[in-house]
């Protein structure tokens, strides 16, 4: 989708030639001499607009409006998250319109970051899935082409830089969505490597696919024990952002890539099993963020690791109780099968090792408990490093994607203690999602350390069942706050060393 952004006031969308025009009304608007404010002071002096966030008056053919179809949309304040809402609101009511381009202006002068939360909502509602329904479906879909953004001084720097950056996190969220909606057998680890080796192409990216061979041989014992049920060969795609010096430490993002999660041998329940083809939000999560590197190309440098295959039960798969080593060296109890997630992160975690990373990020739709928890408000968040927390906490804030710190004492450890190897890959239903970060610090001692479980936020379900390409928002917010905080001076090295040299041996 194409978006512009203009310089404009109520006057000039009023003689705009576009086929719809919505206009954003925060609380307080004072009406000017134009066709739009006499429209929108007719219209809240009846009572039939306000200005809360999501209110909607849709009129058609009004005098001195240039544009076929209005929408006033509420923003009430003006916050992010108002905005956010007014926009999807408005588009909805323009659903079904046959128009292909709309201009979205703004009554009043507007904070940059409130023109880049315009712009993403309007990219997550224009969004539709096409890639397996047959054109039949599609003979009267229209699809929304191009939006014009105005706002009375959008000539601004600071106005067109929060435009950009929020044209381009658009593009990454909605590959995120589009890679998650994809049903497995549209999805396999070798399809996420292709998609990876596309990104692998633009300019500063590079992107290296191993196979079950090159596994093997890096001693990803764990990554192996999930995949070996099922059909489709695993992969373990790296991704590389270059946008700063070579000696610059990367932030390291690894992203779950369980393209089908029937649970193994451990086999889950039927009921809303399909919703398993979503196991790789977080692996779709770190192809959106590159694809949205690429565009911005900002100063910093950014590995994304996604270990992907099928978690399926079949006579080679994985059994409960059996015992792999893990490319860290620690031995793994795999009491059942479904805990399959941090089996292969533990091996991707200790792979980032390798670039002495400045953070490493993971992300992953990684226990039904964290669903349980925070449901699909707030993702959660674990960390052992306080700076790293709060500074995803705030991108999160700021990016309309928020998360919650969750708690990682020693304490809840006690139930991954296993009989017959170094840790067991599950510790019992309470606090099922502290659990399963707790075995993935064991492998992540090296560097500061984050782990974002998605579970409740990828995707919905029921009828508007769909990837919502979070946290993409969170993680693009967080880079570019790294990046431009790259003056500052780094982690203290003391903390660092102290971290590397407590980390298990690795073979
Ligand atoms: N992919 C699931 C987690 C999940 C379940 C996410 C439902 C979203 C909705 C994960 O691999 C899993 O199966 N986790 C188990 C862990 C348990 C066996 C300790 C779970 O959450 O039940
Ligand atoms: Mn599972
Ligand atoms: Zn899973």
């Amino acid at each position: 989708m194409d978006f512009q952004l203009k310089s404009m006031r109520l006057a000039t969308a009023a003689a705009a030639k576009t086929p719809a025009l919505i206009v954003l009304v925060a609380d307080g608007f004072e009406p000017g001499g134009d066709a739009l404010s006499a429209l929108i002071r007719r219209a809240s002096g009846s009572g039939d607009f306000k200005t809360e966030a999501g209110a909607l008056l849709a009129s058609y053919g009004s005098a001195g409006i240039e544009a076929g179809r209005v929408v006033l949309a509420g923003i009430g304040d003006g916050h992010l998250a108002h905005v956010r809402k007014g926009v999807a609101a408005a588009l909805g009511a323009l659903k079904g319109s046959p128009a292909t381009t709309l201009t979205l202006c703004f009554a009043q002068p507007a904070a940059p970051a409130a023109l880049g939360a315009a712009v993403l909502a309007a990219s997550d509602a224009a969004y539709i899935y096409t890639a397996t329904k047959s054109k039949e479906t599609f003979k009267d879909h229209v699809d929304l082409r191009q939006v014009v953004v105005g706002e009375p001084d959008a000539t601004a720097t600071a106005a067109r830089g929060a435009f950009e950056y929020a044209v381009s996190i658009a593009e990454g969220v909605r590959l995120a969505r589009e890679w998650a909606n994809r049903p497995a057998n549209h999805a396999t680890p070798a399809m996420l490597g292709e998609a990876a080796r596309a990104l692998g192409k633009l300019p500063r990216m590079d992107c290296e696919v191993l196979g079950p061979k090159e596994v093997a041989k890096l001693g990803m014992g764990a990554f192996q024990a999930v995949a070996q049920g099922s059909g489709q060969a695993l992969r373990f795609i790296v991704l590389r952002y270059r946008g700063a010096a070579k000696a610059e430490a990367p932030v390291v993002l690894v992203g779950k890539g369980i393209t089908f999660d029937s649970g193994g041998i451990s086999l889950k329940p039927g009921l809303e099993m399909d919703e398993m083809k979503f196991d790789m939000s977080g692996a779709a999560s770190v192809l959106g963020v590159f694809r949205a590197l690429a565009g911005l190309r900002p100063r910093i440098n950014v590995v994304g690791l996604i270990p992907a295959c099928e978690n399926l039960p079949d006579g080679h798969a994985v059994k409960p109780g059996d015992v792999v080593t893990s490319m860290s060296g620690q031995t793994i109890e795999i009491l059942n099968t479904d805990a399959e997630g941090r089996l292969i992160l533990c091996d991707a975690l200790t792979y980032a090792e390798r670039f002495s990373p400045r953070a490493v990020i993971d992300i992953a739709t990684l226990t039904g408990a964290c669903a349980i928890a925070l449901g699909g408000v707030r993702s959660g968040l674990f960390s052992t490093d306080d700076a790293l927390a709060q500074a995803l906490l705030a991108a999160g804030e700021r990016g309309l994607d928020p998360c919650w710190r969750m708690p990682l004492d020693d304490e809840y450890a006690e139930g991954l203690k296993s009989n017959f190897a170094d840790v067991a890959n599950v510790g019992g239903r309470p606090a099922g999602a502290v659990t399963a970060a707790k075995f993935l610090q064991r492998f992540a001692s090296a560097y500061p350390w984050a782990h974002l479980d998605i579970a409740g936020t990828a995707w919905k379900s029921g009828a508007v069942k769909g990837a919502t390409g979070r946290p993409v928002g969170l993680l693009m917010q967080y880079l570019l706050e790294q990046a431009a905080h790259a003056a500052a001076p780094p982690q203290p090295a003391a903390q660092r060393k102290t971290a590397r040299a407590a980390a298990k041996p690795r073979r």
